[in-house]
């Protein structure tokens, strides 16, 4: 059976990008079936529709609680049938709700070499370090920011000055990460 994957983000959706003409082109053998975004006016909405995929882009403020917009989303990925949830710059620690029904089988991509630099700007932060090694590290989700089991990690060497080059060399380097470790799960019979 072709998996089904739900891509979750808030930005951009470079990631969501990759991994979704990946899918189209049969260079992972899965289906994304499910985009979901916190931000109504993301770029991710705009590609997703460009793809044909469904989305569910919500704003959280209208919803009482966290946990009340969480198990419309359990609900959607109920209703979809997924079988992997990729975070892929989703700016939001998920509750117990969100993994309850799905931990294990929600994974995240963060652009560093965990668990060093967690949290947001990461390339940033590492790059005001001084750091020599950079790298993009693929990790299953609990409830803590950018905390839970490593899966993958790729590292790169850099040592210019010039942070727009070094952002563009790790998001490559993402896009193939997450191809490639989705398709070892794939393979591994882990999702
Ligand atoms: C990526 O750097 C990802 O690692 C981080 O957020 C960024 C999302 O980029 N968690 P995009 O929206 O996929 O372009």
């Amino acid at each position: 059976m072709t998996k089904r994957i739900a891509v979750f983000a808030s930005g951009e959706g470079s990631n969501f990008e990759a991994i979704a003409a990946a899918c189209q082109s049969g260079r992972i053998r899965a289906q994304v079936v499910l985009v979901v975004c916190d931000r109504p006016t993301a770029h991710v909405v705009e590609r997703a529709a460009r793809h044909g995929i469904e989305t569910f882009a919500f704003d959280p403020k209208s919803y009482a609680s966290k946990a009340d917009y969480e198990r419309e989303i359990v609900a959607r990925l109920d209703a979809a049938q997924v079988d992997l949830v990729c975070l892929a710059g989703y700016m939001r620690l998920l509750s117990r709700v969100m993994l309850d029904s799905y931990e294990g089988r929600i994974i995240n991509i963060h652009p560093s070499l965990l668990p060093a630099f967690k949290g947001a700007n990461a390339i940033e932060q590492a790059f005001e370090y001084g750091v020599k090694i950079y790298g993009v590290t693929i990790h299953y989700v609990d409830a803590s920011m950018d905390g839970g089991r490593i899966i993958s990690q790729q590292a790169v060497p850099y040592e210019g000055n010039d942070i727009a080059e070094l952002e563009a060399m790790i998001h490559a380097l993402e896009h193939e990460l997450y191809i490639n470790t989705i398709n070892k799960l794939i393979a591994e019979s882990r999702i």
